[in-house]
Protein backbone atom coordinates (compact mmCIF):
# COMPACT_ATOMS: atom_id res chain seq x y z
CA UNK A 1 0.00 0.00 0.00
CA UNK A 2 1.53 3.69 -1.18
CA UNK A 3 1.58 5.63 2.26
CA UNK A 4 1.33 8.68 2.70
CA UNK A 5 3.20 11.72 2.47
CA UNK A 6 1.52 15.00 3.11
CA UNK A 7 0.59 17.90 5.21
CA UNK A 8 -0.95 16.82 9.06
CA UNK A 9 -3.14 18.85 11.05
CA UNK A 10 -0.69 20.99 13.01
CA UNK A 11 -2.32 20.28 16.33
CA UNK A 12 -4.94 17.89 17.71
CA UNK A 13 -7.02 21.22 18.52
CA UNK A 14 -6.63 21.65 15.26
CA UNK A 15 -7.92 18.66 13.45
CA UNK A 16 -10.98 19.11 16.12
CA UNK A 17 -11.66 22.43 14.94
CA UNK A 18 -11.15 21.41 11.60
CA UNK A 19 -13.62 18.35 11.53
CA UNK A 20 -16.07 20.50 13.50
CA UNK A 21 -15.74 23.28 11.38
CA UNK A 22 -17.04 21.08 8.44
CA UNK A 23 -19.64 19.32 10.90
CA UNK A 24 -21.04 22.73 13.00
CA UNK A 25 -22.90 24.43 10.06
CA UNK A 26 -26.36 25.76 8.39
CA UNK A 27 -27.31 21.92 8.87
CA UNK A 28 -27.35 22.59 12.64
CA UNK A 29 -28.95 26.32 12.85
CA UNK A 30 -31.11 25.88 9.56
CA UNK A 31 -31.59 22.00 9.02
CA UNK A 32 -31.82 20.75 12.16
CA UNK A 33 -34.71 23.11 13.50
CA UNK A 34 -36.59 22.63 10.16
CA UNK A 35 -36.28 18.90 10.92
CA UNK A 36 -37.18 18.88 14.29
CA UNK A 37 -40.11 21.07 13.85
CA UNK A 38 -40.90 18.91 11.31
CA UNK A 39 -41.03 15.39 13.08
CA UNK A 40 -42.59 16.29 16.34
CA UNK A 41 -40.00 18.14 18.35
CA UNK A 42 -38.96 16.08 21.27
CA UNK A 43 -39.47 12.94 19.87
CA UNK A 44 -36.97 13.55 16.46
CA UNK A 45 -34.60 15.12 19.31
CA UNK A 46 -34.29 11.93 21.46
CA UNK A 47 -34.23 9.47 18.16
CA UNK A 48 -31.68 12.35 16.93
CA UNK A 49 -28.96 11.82 19.83
CA UNK A 50 -29.72 7.91 20.12
CA UNK A 51 -28.66 7.94 16.55
CA UNK A 52 -25.92 10.39 16.86
CA UNK A 53 -24.33 8.16 19.18
CA UNK A 54 -24.87 4.99 18.56
CA UNK A 55 -24.23 5.09 14.63
CA UNK A 56 -22.79 8.25 13.55
CA UNK A 57 -20.12 8.00 16.27
CA UNK A 58 -18.60 4.82 15.02
CA UNK A 59 -19.30 5.75 11.33
CA UNK A 60 -17.03 8.29 12.03
CA UNK A 61 -14.74 6.42 13.86
CA UNK A 62 -14.95 4.23 10.62
CA UNK A 63 -14.22 7.31 7.98
CA UNK A 64 -11.35 9.02 10.40
CA UNK A 65 -9.63 4.80 10.28
CA UNK A 66 -9.99 4.68 6.18
CA UNK A 67 -8.74 8.03 5.63
CA UNK A 68 -5.64 7.58 7.67
CA UNK A 69 -4.68 4.19 7.10
CA UNK A 70 -5.02 4.65 3.03
CA UNK A 71 -3.63 8.60 3.39
CA UNK A 72 -5.64 9.44 0.26
CA UNK A 73 -9.23 10.82 -0.85
CA UNK A 74 -12.09 8.24 -1.03
CA UNK A 75 -11.67 7.47 -4.23
CA UNK A 76 -8.18 6.32 -3.83
CA UNK A 77 -8.61 5.16 -0.50
CA UNK A 78 -10.71 2.37 -1.51
CA UNK A 79 -8.74 1.51 -4.21
CA UNK A 80 -6.06 1.29 -2.04
CA UNK A 81 -7.12 -0.85 0.88
CA UNK A 82 -9.33 -3.29 -1.17
CA UNK A 83 -6.96 -3.49 -4.38
CA UNK A 84 -8.70 -5.10 -6.80
CA UNK A 85 -12.22 -4.70 -6.21
CA UNK A 86 -12.76 -1.50 -8.00
CA UNK A 87 -16.27 -1.44 -7.17
CA UNK A 88 -15.18 0.20 -4.25
CA UNK A 89 -13.96 2.89 -5.56
CA UNK A 90 -17.55 3.96 -7.01
CA UNK A 91 -18.27 4.36 -3.53
CA UNK A 92 -15.39 7.23 -3.45
CA UNK A 93 -17.32 8.58 -6.69
CA UNK A 94 -20.25 8.62 -4.65
CA UNK A 95 -19.21 10.93 -2.19
CA UNK A 96 -17.69 13.36 -5.05
CA UNK A 97 -20.79 13.21 -6.87
CA UNK A 98 -23.29 13.91 -3.36
CA UNK A 99 -20.79 16.36 -2.28
CA UNK A 100 -21.50 18.71 -5.47
CA UNK A 101 -25.27 17.85 -5.10
CA UNK A 102 -25.62 19.14 -1.41
CA UNK A 103 -23.44 22.00 -1.97
CA UNK A 104 -25.95 23.42 -4.68
CA UNK A 105 -28.74 23.63 -2.15
CA UNK A 106 -25.90 24.16 0.83
CA UNK A 107 -25.16 27.35 -1.25
CA UNK A 108 -28.74 28.48 -1.95
CA UNK A 109 -29.11 28.88 1.64
CA UNK A 110 -25.73 30.28 2.22
CA UNK A 111 -26.99 33.05 0.02
CA UNK A 112 -29.72 33.81 1.78
CA UNK A 113 -27.35 33.75 5.25
CA UNK A 114 -24.83 36.59 3.43
CA UNK A 115 -28.68 38.39 2.43
CA UNK A 116 -29.28 38.79 6.13
CA UNK A 117 -25.49 39.81 6.32
CA UNK A 118 -26.58 42.74 4.42
CA UNK A 119 -29.83 43.23 5.73
CA UNK A 120 -28.20 43.30 9.31
CA UNK A 121 -25.19 45.73 7.92
CA UNK A 122 -28.30 48.16 6.67
CA UNK A 123 -30.59 47.65 9.32
CA UNK A 124 -32.92 46.41 7.52
CA UNK A 125 -34.78 44.14 10.14
CA UNK A 126 -35.00 47.06 12.88
CA UNK A 127 -38.60 47.71 14.06
CA UNK A 128 -40.08 45.45 11.98
CA UNK A 129 -43.12 43.21 12.66
CA UNK A 130 -43.66 39.56 12.01
CA UNK A 131 -45.68 39.72 8.84
CA UNK A 132 -43.14 42.29 6.96
CA UNK A 133 -40.12 40.02 7.88
CA UNK A 134 -41.41 37.21 6.62
CA UNK A 135 -42.31 38.98 3.26
CA UNK A 136 -39.08 40.06 2.95
CA UNK A 137 -37.91 36.53 3.12
CA UNK A 138 -40.26 35.03 0.94
CA UNK A 139 -39.75 37.84 -1.78
CA UNK A 140 -36.19 36.75 -1.53
CA UNK A 141 -37.10 33.28 -2.37
CA UNK A 142 -39.00 34.86 -5.49
CA UNK A 143 -36.52 37.17 -6.75
CA UNK A 144 -33.78 35.94 -9.09
CA UNK A 145 -30.88 38.16 -9.24
CA UNK A 146 -29.98 39.00 -5.66
CA UNK A 147 -30.06 35.31 -4.08
CA UNK A 148 -27.65 34.25 -7.39
CA UNK A 149 -25.76 37.16 -6.79
CA UNK A 150 -25.04 36.33 -2.66
CA UNK A 151 -24.88 32.74 -3.79
CA UNK A 152 -21.98 33.96 -5.91
CA UNK A 153 -20.14 35.90 -3.52
CA UNK A 154 -19.99 32.44 -1.18
CA UNK A 155 -18.97 30.13 -3.66
CA UNK A 156 -16.15 32.57 -4.27
CA UNK A 157 -15.12 32.75 -0.96
CA UNK A 158 -15.22 29.33 -1.01
CA UNK A 159 -12.96 28.12 -3.41
CA UNK A 160 -11.23 31.33 -2.88
CA UNK A 161 -10.00 30.07 0.58
CA UNK A 162 -9.69 26.54 -1.02
CA UNK A 163 -6.83 27.84 -2.99
CA UNK A 164 -4.83 28.92 -0.62
CA UNK A 165 -4.68 25.48 1.17
CA UNK A 166 -5.50 22.71 3.77
CA UNK A 167 -3.92 23.66 7.35
CA UNK A 168 -3.52 27.42 6.66
CA UNK A 169 -7.21 27.89 5.03
CA UNK A 170 -9.09 25.83 7.18
CA UNK A 171 -7.75 25.56 10.57
CA UNK A 172 -7.01 29.46 11.10
CA UNK A 173 -10.47 30.33 10.21
CA UNK A 174 -12.19 27.30 12.18
CA UNK A 175 -10.10 27.78 15.89
CA UNK A 176 -11.09 31.22 16.71
CA UNK A 177 -14.51 31.76 15.26
CA UNK A 178 -16.61 28.70 16.70
CA UNK A 179 -16.24 29.09 20.11
CA UNK A 180 -17.47 32.58 18.95
CA UNK A 181 -20.34 31.47 17.61
CA UNK A 182 -21.16 29.03 20.83
CA UNK A 183 -20.88 32.44 22.96
CA UNK A 184 -23.40 34.13 21.03
CA UNK A 185 -25.80 31.19 20.58
CA UNK A 186 -25.82 31.27 24.25
CA UNK A 187 -26.80 34.72 24.98
CA UNK A 188 -29.14 34.24 22.37
CA UNK A 189 -30.58 30.90 24.59
CA UNK A 190 -31.07 32.83 27.61
CA UNK A 191 -32.61 35.71 26.03
CA UNK A 192 -35.36 33.04 23.85
CA UNK A 193 -35.97 31.51 26.93
CA UNK A 194 -37.18 34.45 28.76
CA UNK A 195 -39.85 35.59 26.01
CA UNK A 196 -43.26 35.63 27.32
CA UNK A 197 -45.15 31.99 26.22
CA UNK A 198 -41.03 30.53 25.57
CA UNK A 199 -41.50 27.39 27.68
CA UNK A 200 -44.16 25.64 25.24
CA UNK A 201 -41.34 26.14 22.74
CA UNK A 202 -39.01 24.05 25.29
CA UNK A 203 -41.48 21.77 25.83
CA UNK A 204 -42.08 20.87 22.22
CA UNK A 205 -38.68 20.52 21.64
CA UNK A 206 -37.50 18.78 24.54
CA UNK A 207 -40.61 16.36 25.44
CA UNK A 208 -40.88 13.50 24.02
CA UNK A 209 -44.16 12.53 22.99
CA UNK A 210 -42.94 8.55 22.24
CA UNK A 211 -45.90 8.25 20.35
CA UNK A 212 -45.17 10.70 17.60
CA UNK A 213 -41.72 8.39 16.95
CA UNK A 214 -42.28 6.40 13.46
CA UNK A 215 -40.14 4.92 10.69
CA UNK A 216 -40.13 8.57 8.85
CA UNK A 217 -39.29 10.51 11.85
CA UNK A 218 -36.47 8.23 12.43
CA UNK A 219 -35.34 8.06 9.06
CA UNK A 220 -35.54 11.90 8.75
CA UNK A 221 -33.41 12.02 12.24
CA UNK A 222 -30.51 9.90 10.39
CA UNK A 223 -30.53 11.44 7.65
CA UNK A 224 -30.31 15.00 9.96
CA UNK A 225 -27.35 13.06 11.83
CA UNK A 226 -25.34 12.04 9.10
CA UNK A 227 -25.63 15.39 7.41
CA UNK A 228 -24.72 17.48 10.65
CA UNK A 229 -21.88 15.15 11.38
CA UNK A 230 -20.50 14.99 7.68
CA UNK A 231 -20.44 11.63 7.71
CA UNK A 232 -21.44 8.94 5.16
CA UNK A 233 -19.93 10.55 2.07
CA UNK A 234 -16.23 9.83 2.32
CA UNK A 235 -15.00 14.03 3.48
CA UNK A 236 -14.02 12.70 6.93
CA UNK A 237 -12.01 9.84 5.00
CA UNK A 238 -10.53 13.02 3.36
CA UNK A 239 -9.66 14.65 6.81
CA UNK A 240 -8.86 11.34 8.48
CA UNK A 241 -6.37 11.16 5.99
CA UNK A 242 -4.34 14.34 7.14
CA UNK A 243 -4.45 13.24 11.04
CA UNK A 244 -1.13 12.20 12.76
CA UNK A 245 -0.38 9.07 13.36
CA UNK A 246 -0.38 9.28 17.47
CA UNK A 247 -3.97 11.14 17.72
CA UNK A 248 -6.33 8.83 19.23
CA UNK A 249 -9.11 9.08 16.53
CA UNK A 250 -11.97 8.02 18.80
CA UNK A 251 -11.71 10.74 21.10
CA UNK A 252 -11.09 13.03 18.33
CA UNK A 253 -14.42 11.74 16.41
CA UNK A 254 -16.31 12.45 20.14
CA UNK A 255 -15.09 15.47 20.35
CA UNK A 256 -16.39 16.37 16.92
CA UNK A 257 -19.74 14.82 18.13
CA UNK A 258 -20.08 16.67 20.92
CA UNK A 259 -19.26 20.30 19.75
CA UNK A 260 -21.73 19.27 16.70
CA UNK A 261 -24.83 18.34 18.64
CA UNK A 262 -24.35 21.00 21.64
CA UNK A 263 -24.51 23.66 18.92
CA UNK A 264 -27.96 21.90 17.26
CA UNK A 265 -29.38 21.89 20.42
CA UNK A 266 -28.80 25.65 21.09
CA UNK A 267 -30.16 26.08 18.18
CA UNK A 268 -32.97 24.21 19.16
CA UNK A 269 -33.17 26.11 22.59
CA UNK A 270 -32.70 29.48 20.54
CA UNK A 271 -35.37 28.94 17.76
CA UNK A 272 -38.22 27.04 19.27
CA UNK A 273 -39.07 29.17 22.12
CA UNK A 274 -38.70 32.02 20.38
CA UNK A 275 -40.92 30.58 17.43
CA UNK A 276 -43.64 30.02 20.09
CA UNK A 277 -42.96 33.49 21.27
CA UNK A 278 -43.47 35.08 18.29
CA UNK A 279 -46.00 33.13 16.91
CA UNK A 280 -44.20 31.14 14.48
CA UNK A 281 -45.23 27.61 14.15
CA UNK A 282 -42.58 24.62 14.07
CA UNK A 283 -43.53 23.23 10.81
CA UNK A 284 -42.31 26.78 9.56
CA UNK A 285 -39.20 25.59 7.74
CA UNK A 286 -37.01 28.02 6.31
CA UNK A 287 -38.45 30.24 8.15
CA UNK A 288 -37.67 29.39 12.06
CA UNK A 289 -33.98 30.64 10.98
CA UNK A 290 -34.17 33.41 8.65
CA UNK A 291 -37.50 35.20 10.53
CA UNK A 292 -37.33 34.01 14.24
CA UNK A 293 -33.86 34.84 14.78
CA UNK A 294 -34.26 38.49 13.18
CA UNK A 295 -37.46 38.95 15.01
CA UNK A 296 -35.45 37.72 18.81
CA UNK A 297 -32.86 40.75 17.89
CA UNK A 298 -35.28 42.78 16.97
CA UNK A 299 -35.84 42.08 21.02
CA UNK A 300 -32.22 42.69 22.06
CA UNK A 301 -30.55 45.47 23.53
CA UNK A 302 -27.61 46.02 21.41
CA UNK A 303 -29.52 43.73 18.65
CA UNK A 304 -28.42 45.23 15.83
CA UNK A 305 -24.72 44.29 16.84
CA UNK A 306 -26.02 40.27 17.76
CA UNK A 307 -27.46 40.19 14.71
CA UNK A 308 -24.82 41.32 12.58
CA UNK A 309 -22.20 39.24 14.30
CA UNK A 310 -24.43 36.02 14.37
CA UNK A 311 -25.01 36.46 10.51
CA UNK A 312 -21.45 36.70 9.91
CA UNK A 313 -20.40 33.76 12.11
CA UNK A 314 -23.37 32.06 10.76
CA UNK A 315 -21.73 32.80 7.12
CA UNK A 316 -18.16 31.60 8.56
CA UNK A 317 -19.58 28.33 10.02
CA UNK A 318 -21.25 27.68 6.28
CA UNK A 319 -18.22 28.53 4.54
CA UNK A 320 -16.11 25.99 7.00
CA UNK A 321 -18.19 23.24 6.24
CA UNK A 322 -18.34 24.09 2.56
CA UNK A 323 -14.81 24.28 2.04
CA UNK A 324 -15.05 20.25 3.81
CA UNK A 325 -17.46 19.89 0.71
CA UNK A 326 -15.88 21.44 -1.98
CA UNK A 327 -12.40 19.93 -1.15
CA UNK A 328 -13.47 16.47 -1.59
CA UNK A 329 -13.91 16.91 -5.65
CA UNK A 330 -10.55 18.98 -5.62
CA UNK A 331 -8.81 16.32 -4.08
CA UNK A 332 -10.15 13.75 -6.24
CA UNK A 333 -9.42 15.95 -9.82
CA UNK A 334 -5.56 16.07 -8.35
CA UNK A 335 -4.60 13.42 -6.53
CA UNK A 336 -6.44 11.02 -9.23
CA UNK A 337 -6.54 12.89 -12.06
CA UNK A 338 -3.47 15.22 -12.02
CA UNK A 339 -5.05 18.01 -12.31
CA UNK A 340 -3.81 21.38 -10.67
CA UNK A 341 -5.30 22.77 -7.12
CA UNK A 342 -5.67 26.14 -8.90
CA UNK A 343 -8.08 24.50 -12.37
CA UNK A 344 -9.79 22.01 -9.94
CA UNK A 345 -11.18 24.51 -7.19
CA UNK A 346 -12.04 26.79 -10.11
CA UNK A 347 -13.53 23.97 -12.55
CA UNK A 348 -15.50 22.47 -9.52
CA UNK A 349 -16.94 26.06 -8.29
CA UNK A 350 -18.19 26.86 -11.55
CA UNK A 351 -19.99 23.50 -11.43
CA UNK A 352 -20.97 24.14 -8.07
CA UNK A 353 -22.81 27.19 -8.93
CA UNK A 354 -24.61 25.98 -12.09
CA UNK A 355 -26.26 23.83 -10.09
CA UNK A 356 -26.87 26.69 -7.40
CA UNK A 357 -28.43 28.55 -9.60
CA UNK A 358 -30.91 26.01 -10.76
CA UNK A 359 -31.48 25.06 -7.08
CA UNK A 360 -32.38 28.90 -6.53
CA UNK A 361 -34.63 29.93 -9.57
CA UNK A 362 -36.61 26.55 -8.57
CA UNK A 363 -38.26 28.13 -5.04
CA UNK A 364 -40.12 30.61 -7.31
CA UNK A 365 -43.57 29.98 -7.44
CA UNK A 366 -44.11 29.89 -11.20
CA UNK A 367 -41.39 27.63 -11.55
CA UNK A 368 -41.31 24.58 -13.70
CA UNK A 369 -38.04 22.95 -11.99
CA UNK A 370 -40.34 20.73 -10.35
CA UNK A 371 -40.98 17.30 -10.07
CA UNK A 372 -44.16 16.52 -8.75
CA UNK A 373 -44.73 18.36 -5.43
CA UNK A 374 -40.76 18.43 -4.77
CA UNK A 375 -38.58 21.91 -5.97
CA UNK A 376 -35.03 21.04 -7.41
CA UNK A 377 -33.95 22.53 -4.37
CA UNK A 378 -35.34 20.49 -1.95
CA UNK A 379 -35.42 17.29 -4.35
CA UNK A 380 -31.58 17.66 -4.17
CA UNK A 381 -31.76 18.08 0.01
CA UNK A 382 -33.87 14.69 0.52
CA UNK A 383 -31.88 12.97 -2.20
CA UNK A 384 -28.39 13.67 -0.39
CA UNK A 385 -29.12 13.48 3.37
CA UNK A 386 -31.89 11.20 3.05
CA UNK A 387 -30.75 8.11 0.99
CA UNK A 388 -27.15 9.08 -0.84
CA UNK A 389 -25.10 9.92 2.81
CA UNK A 390 -27.19 6.97 4.45
CA UNK A 391 -26.50 4.47 1.72
CA UNK A 392 -22.92 5.94 1.55
CA UNK A 393 -22.56 5.50 5.45
CA UNK A 394 -24.01 1.80 5.13
CA UNK A 395 -21.41 0.75 2.19
CA UNK A 396 -18.72 2.32 4.36
CA UNK A 397 -19.07 0.67 7.79
CA UNK A 398 -19.93 -2.70 5.38
CA UNK A 399 -16.45 -1.89 3.79
CA UNK A 400 -14.54 -1.50 6.94
CA UNK A 401 -16.09 -4.58 8.81
CA UNK A 402 -16.10 -7.09 5.42
CA UNK A 403 -13.18 -6.01 3.46
CA UNK A 404 -10.61 -4.41 4.86
CA UNK A 405 -8.15 -6.34 7.51
CA UNK A 406 -9.48 -6.70 10.83
CA UNK A 407 -5.58 -5.98 11.87
CA UNK A 408 -5.52 -3.05 9.88
CA UNK A 409 -8.46 -1.24 12.18
CA UNK A 410 -7.24 -2.45 14.80
CA UNK A 411 -3.65 -0.97 14.20
CA UNK A 412 -5.25 2.05 12.91
CA UNK A 413 -8.00 2.44 16.19
CA UNK A 414 -5.29 1.68 18.61
CA UNK A 415 -2.57 3.72 17.36
CA UNK A 416 -0.33 0.01 17.22
CA UNK A 417 -1.91 -0.99 20.77
CA UNK A 418 -1.13 2.18 22.86
CA UNK A 419 -4.87 3.09 23.00
CA UNK A 420 -8.14 2.34 23.13
CA UNK A 421 -7.42 -1.24 23.73
CA UNK A 422 -10.03 -2.33 25.47
CA UNK A 423 -12.61 -0.28 23.16
CA UNK A 424 -11.74 -2.18 19.83
CA UNK A 425 -13.69 -5.47 19.69
CA UNK A 426 -16.93 -3.54 20.91
CA UNK A 427 -16.32 -0.98 17.71
CA UNK A 428 -15.42 -3.34 15.94
CA UNK A 429 -18.49 -5.46 16.64
CA UNK A 430 -20.68 -2.24 16.43
CA UNK A 431 -19.35 -1.52 12.93
CA UNK A 432 -18.92 -4.52 11.13
CA UNK A 433 -22.42 -6.00 12.77
CA UNK A 434 -25.40 -3.21 14.30
CA UNK A 435 -24.54 -0.33 12.08
CA UNK A 436 -24.95 -2.22 8.77
CA UNK A 437 -27.90 -3.75 10.29
CA UNK A 438 -29.57 -1.13 12.11
CA UNK A 439 -29.17 1.50 8.63
CA UNK A 440 -30.53 -1.34 6.28
CA UNK A 441 -33.58 -2.02 8.43
CA UNK A 442 -34.41 2.06 8.76
CA UNK A 443 -33.55 2.37 5.23
CA UNK A 444 -35.89 -0.73 4.00
CA UNK A 445 -39.00 0.14 6.26
CA UNK A 446 -38.63 3.56 4.32
CA UNK A 447 -38.45 2.12 0.64
CA UNK A 448 -41.51 -0.21 1.88
CA UNK A 449 -43.12 2.65 2.52
N1 LIG B 1 -22.28 19.20 8.31
C1 LIG B 1 -22.53 20.41 7.59
C2 LIG B 1 -23.59 21.21 8.33
O1 LIG B 1 -24.17 20.69 9.28
O2 LIG B 1 -23.84 22.33 7.95
C3 LIG B 1 -22.92 20.16 6.16
C4 LIG B 1 -22.09 19.13 5.49
C5 LIG B 1 -20.73 19.32 5.36
C6 LIG B 1 -22.67 17.95 5.07
C7 LIG B 1 -19.95 18.33 4.81
C8 LIG B 1 -21.92 16.97 4.49
C9 LIG B 1 -20.56 17.16 4.40
F1 LIG B 1 -19.86 16.22 3.87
Amino acid sequence: MEKKNKESFGSKFGIIAAAAGSAIGLGNIYRFPCEAGANGGGAFFIVYLAIVLFMGLPLMVTEFVIGRRSGKNPVGAFKSLAPGHKGWARLGYLGVICSFLILAFYCTVAGWTIDAVWKAITNYYHGKDLATVQFGFDSLKEETWQPIICEAVFVFLTAFIIIKGVTKGIEKYSKILMPILLGILIILGIKALTLPGAAEGVKFFLKPDFSKINGTVVVNALGQAFFSLSIGMGILITYGSYIAKNDNLTSTAFSVCICDTIIAILAGIVIFPAAFSFGITPEAGDSLAFVTLPMLFNQMAGGYFFCLFFFVLLTIAALTSSISLLEAPVLYFTEELGISRKKATTYSAIGVFVLCIIASLSLHSDTCLKIGSFSFFNLLDYITATFLMTIGGLLTVIFLGWKMKKEDFYDEFTNDNTVNMRLRKAMYFIIKYISPLAITVILITQFIK
